[in-house]
């Protein structure tokens, strides 16, 4: 055998070998896109007495809250999932969960003010308690949101918006 085509074999199996670990890495990227969350139980609607109450709550390792909200003005919410409409005894409530970290910088958010208003304690940035969207900065974007869904009165939290 000659050096050239040793050198073309040599070639050839650095190229087969590479695209496999493309391939598997690709699978992998899917499994990771796809793995199942598991769903938690946030607790029963009757917790919720009213508007504005709220729940506390960990999910994905973060502190998290649901809160009964007023219903929002913008149906874009509902349509996202950024707020769910459960009729409960002939009467629509509206439900929002999210994560308390702030996207800042990942500090704990506090609780909310007589303005429905959440701030982080370390550069001031506020959170509204209806959907978790940014009213003042540095931090620019809503909280993370969470999937709720309601089954026989309790509510669960299914999973991360996107
Ligand atoms: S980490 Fe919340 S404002 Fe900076």
């Amino acid at each position: 055998m000659n050096e050239v085509s040793k050198s073309r074999r040599e070639v050839l199996k650095v190229i087969a070998v590479g695209s496999a670990g493309v391939a598997f890495g690709g699978q992998l990227s899917t499994f990771a896109q796809t793995a199942e969350i598991k769903p938690v139980s946030i607790g029963k609607l009757e917790k919720l007495a009213k508007d504005w109450d709220v729940v506390a709550f960990d999910f994905q390792g973060a502190a998290s809250q649901l809160a009964r909200v007023p219903m929002p003005k913008d149906e874009k919410l509902l349509k996202a999932g950024r707020v769910l409409e459960v009729t409960v005894d002939k009467t629509k409530i509206y439900l929002t969960a999210y994560s308390l970290s702030c996207t800042h910088q990942g500090c704990k958010i506090g609780a909310q003010d007589k303005e429905h208003v959440m701030t982080c304690g370390c550069h001031g940035s506020a959170f509204s308690v209806a959907d978790g969207s940014a009213t003042h900065g540095p931090a620019k974007k809503s909280l993370s949101g969470i999937k709720l869904e309601v089954k026989d009165g309790e509510v669960m939290a299914v999973g991360m918006l996107a």
